[in-house]
This record gives C-alpha cells, structure tokens and sequence, in this order.
C-alpha cells in the first residue's frame, strides 16, 4: 500500500533548496507502488509530477497535484557481447553512482558525464552533456509508463528525438511518461572522447598516456569541482542556461564587434554555439549578488541560492540576466532548468 502525506516541502528534495508544498506526495520504490500511485492519482483527479534528483527544477508554485518521489533504484547488465555492454538501470537511480559502477568495470562510454547531479531517469530527459558528450552517445531505450493509462512503452533513440539539452520529453510528451528504466550501450574498448574543457592536460599532468575510463571519470570530477559549487553548500541547479546557439553569419557581426567573443562548434554544421557563461559575465553579473541570489563566482552559468532565496528572487534573477545579456548582446538566453510552471 502506497502512503499519501498532504502539504509537503519540496525544497529539501531540490539541489536549489527552493519550492513546494506538493497538495499529496508519495514516494515509489518499485513498479507495484509506482503503478498504484498512477491509480491514485486517476481515481482522484490529481495531475502528476515527477521528482527525480531534484537537481534541474525550480518549483516556482505550490504543486496542486500529486508529487512522484522516484526511488526505484539498482542497474544491471542485461546483454554482452565480445565489445560491448547493455548496460540498464531503474530511472530512480542516482546518476553518479550508475558511472561510478561502470567505469569500476572497466566500460567505456559514461565517464566524461561522471559527477553530474540528478537520477539516471533525468537523464533522456534532458540529453545531458558534458565535455564534449551527450547522454544520445551511447543511449539504447527506455521503458515508460504512460501516466493516464500505466501502460509500458518503449522508446528507441530515434522515437527520442534528441538535442542540445532537449527531447520529447520536454515537448510533446512534457509530463506525460513516467521514465522507468534506461538502457545504454558500453564499449568494453577504448573509445575516447578528450579532445574538450581540460580532459587531456589534467591526464597528461598525471603522466596517464592511456587512461581508464575511471581515470577519465576522476579527471571529469577533478575539473568540475575546480568551478562547479557543490550543491550541498551552495544550492544551485548546475547550468541555469542554455548555451545559445547562432548561424556563421550572425556569429561574424558578433566577432566583428567584440573580437574575443568565445565560441565553439554547434549542434548542427552551420550553427555556431556561444557559452552563455562568457555572455553573462560579459554583463555583468558573474559574482554579483542580489539579495540571497547570484551567478556564481567562479562559473557566471550557475544561479546560486546563497540561503533561504524564494522561487520569485529566482524568477527576478532569471529575468535581469536574459534581460542584460539581450541589451548588450541582442541574444535571448533560454533557461536550462526546468522551470514549473514555465516562464513566460
Ligand atoms: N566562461 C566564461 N565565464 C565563466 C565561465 C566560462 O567566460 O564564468 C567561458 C570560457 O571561455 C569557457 C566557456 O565559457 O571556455 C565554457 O565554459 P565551461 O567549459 O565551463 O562550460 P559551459 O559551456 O559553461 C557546459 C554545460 C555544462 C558542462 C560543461 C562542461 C551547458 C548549458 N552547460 O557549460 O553542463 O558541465 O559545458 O562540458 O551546455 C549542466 O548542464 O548543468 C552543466 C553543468
């Protein structure tokens, strides 16, 4: 039997410390529970949202509905071949601790993705990246439960429609799949990817000439923690945007009016992609504090909450940013984070 609590804080379940009261909140540890709780929620007209590491999502309004905590954790190895392994693991599962046990054994394939905050749920959903890989990389399927009916999907890569920090999840299907278990494919050879962000000198400093993939991982969490704050003591949600993506042309007048414009190679061959990071400190805003907000020193992508800040100092703080970097810049700055409900 599943356990309904009413009016419940969902700040602490959130890395930025901010949102809630869920109306009923629930927590699942396994599809049985899972499957009452889409029940509950269709008997009594509650609309669900799910809550996994809590690490991309401001909660800007009380949740009217019913709150999914997802815990179904664990992840095991369904399929090997002599090069390969499909490599599965339930949604609820923390996303660091799914690389932490693949590169303990030795596959390739999520190293360069090691330390990032949130479950392995999360993950599709947003197509994470980092240095210079992407979930999408070494993605197979999911299964997901449809939260009307319950009933069990699966989705391929391509039914995914994966981008920059995109799918459809985040679209057409936003809040209508309860993501329950993912499958990614893991080489058993060397297939590196360290060509991004520093990889190579922090593994070229220790003298490693051919890294593991858990030596790439400890360089990935070696170069993250030097600029990324650790949610645990300063509340953040990692990239608050995205990076802006322009045509050659566009880029060309940018660079021609401020020459050390930083820039790398976009999602498509003519695009060209522009860190936000450069942009908002450009702007002004890298270190400066308003109230219990702030883009944080180090690294002016992150939205820091310095203590107790409220979901509308975020919203203030959000807006000022796109606001000064559209001034200056003339590019409109798109959030990262999953905003509820959305920003208009
Ligand atoms: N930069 C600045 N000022 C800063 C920070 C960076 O000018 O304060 C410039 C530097 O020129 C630097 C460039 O921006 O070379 C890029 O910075 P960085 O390598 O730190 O990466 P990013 O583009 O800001 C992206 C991802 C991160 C990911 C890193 C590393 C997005 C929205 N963010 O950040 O992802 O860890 O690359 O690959 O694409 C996340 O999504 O939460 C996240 C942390």
């Amino acid at each position: 039997m599943i356990k309904i609590q009413r009016q419940v804080i969902l700040a602490p379940y959130t890395t930025l410390k901010i949102g809630g009261p869920a109306r009923y909140f629930t927590v699942v540890k396994n599809l049985r529970e899972l499957k009452e709780s889409i029940s509950w929620a269709k008997e009594n007209k509650k609309e669900i949202f799910i809550l996994g590491g809590g690490s991309n999502i401001l909660l800007a309004k009380p949740w009217p509905g019913l709150v999914i905590k997802n815990e179904i954790t664990g992840s095991e190895i369904i399929k090997e071949t002599k090069k390969s392994v499909w490599y599965q693991a339930y949604s609820g599962e923390n996303w660091q601790k799914f690389v932490e046990d693949s590169v303990r054994r030795h596959l390739y394939g999520l190293e360069n993705l090691a330390s990032i905050y949130g479950s392995v749920g999360a993950a599709p959903v947003q197509n994470i990246g980092a240095y210079g890989a992407e979930l999408k990389d070494v993605f197979v399927s999911l299964e997901a439960l449809n939260l009307k009916t319950g009933r069990s999907k699966i989705f391929k890569a391509s039914d995914c429609h994966f981008a920059y920090r995109d799918s459809v999840f985040k679209k057409s299907l936003r809040g209508k799949y309860f993501i329950y278990r993912v499958t990614v494919k893991l080489s058993k050879e060397p297939r590196l990817n360290l060509s991004y962000g520093g990889i190579k000198e922090i593994l070229l400093a220790k003298k490693i000439k051919t890294p593991t993939p858990k030596q790439i991982a400890l360089a990935v969490t070696e170069l993250r923690a030097s600029k990324l704050p650790i949610p645990a003591i300063l509340p953040n949600a990692g990239s608050f945007f995205k990076n802006p993506e322009v045509s050659e042309k566009e880029f060309k007048k940018l660079q021609k009016r401020w020459p050390e414009i930083k820039f790398f190679s976009g999602s498509k061959p003519n695009l060209i992609k522009i860190p936000a990071a450069w942009l908002i400190e450009q702007a002004g805003f890298k270190g400066r504090r308003y109230g219990a907000v702030g883009m944080y020193e180090k690294q002016a992508l992150i939205l820091v909450n310095y203590g107790g800040a409220s979901a509308a100092q975020v919203l203030a703080q959000i807006k000022r940013v796109i606001k000064g970097v559209k001034t200056r810049f003339g590019l409109t700055l798109e959030p990262e984070v999953n905003i509820i409900p959305p920003l208009k």
